[in-house]
């Protein structure tokens, strides 16, 4: 009996303790994620909105922007709106209090960010540093980032909302691809790798990974929860 009633709060109090940790968890990553989304969006808007064009890119590059500058910019600008406002698409809270709002910004990242920004992706992908091999990575990211973005919007206009949270998510990993794409990059700098040999491999590892986490880890637990 003594035993039952001094375990018992014990056991109570350890429920508590995981349970702040599931809510924890994803809450932090969600931080993480929109620090990471406006940190790499908001360098992005002050170089390209103050300073001439391709300033920080390879020089090779920065001339084909030279050349391309309306396209550049509408891809730089579009995408940006699409990095910043897609976390806040997954936050439940927000979902629920403010629908309204979710549906607005969801128009403006699906139409502003991922339409026009994906076009001009794909557009200025055909003079991507790096040749065939960067140039056809790209273009299959910008092709994605348009199919899963016009899968998301169909799966809501008819109200299959499992489907449009399924398409979302995929879409927001290849969102993700501006941030995974600048980690890496870091990264093989600092490991003085040389930039004409990392770069076509980077046109994939920014955003085939991302796909994979996010059918494997989001999609595919989604799936079993039902
Ligand atoms: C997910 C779909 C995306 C595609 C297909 C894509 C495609 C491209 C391509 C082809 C280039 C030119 C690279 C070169 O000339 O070698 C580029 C550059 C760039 N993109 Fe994207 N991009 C995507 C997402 C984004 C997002 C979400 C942002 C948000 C900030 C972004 C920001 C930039 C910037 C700033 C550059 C110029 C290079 C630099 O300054 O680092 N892109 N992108």
């Amino acid at each position: 009996m003594v035993r039952t009633t001094k375990s018992a709060p014990q056991v109570l109090s350890l429920s508590n303790n995981s349970q702040r940790m599931v809510t924890l968890i994803p809450r932090a990553s969600w931080w993480l994620t929109l620090l990471l989304c406006a940190g790499v969006a908001g360098y992005a808007l002050w170089v390209y909105g103050t300073m001439p064009i391709g300033v920080e890119v390879h020089p090779d590059m920065q001339a084909a922007f030279e050349r391309n500058a309306p396209a550049v910019y509408s891809h730089i600008f579009a995408s940006s709106i699409a990095l910043i406002l897609g976390p806040f698409q997954f936050s439940t809270r927000l979902r629920k209090r403010l629908p309204d709002l979710h549906r607005w910004m969801g128009r403006i990242y699906l139409l502003a960010g991922i339409f026009v920004g994906g076009l001009a992706g794909l557009y200025i992908a055909r003079f991507a540093y790096g040749g065939l091999v960067t140039s056809v990575g790209f273009s299959a990211l910008a092709i994605a980032w348009l199919f899963t973005g016009a899968m998301a919007y169909l799966s809501i206009r008819n109200r299959d909302v499992i489907a449009h949270r399924r398409w979302m998510i995929r879409n927001f990993s290849l969102t993700f691809a501006a941030v995974t794409l600048r980690i890496y990059l870091a990264m093989f700098f600092a490991a003085k790798v040389e930039f004409g040999v990392f770069y076509p491999l980077l046109a994939w590892l920014c955003w085939v990974p991302n796909l994979l986490v996010a059918e494997w880890l989001f999609n595919d637990r989604l799936l079993k929860r039902g």
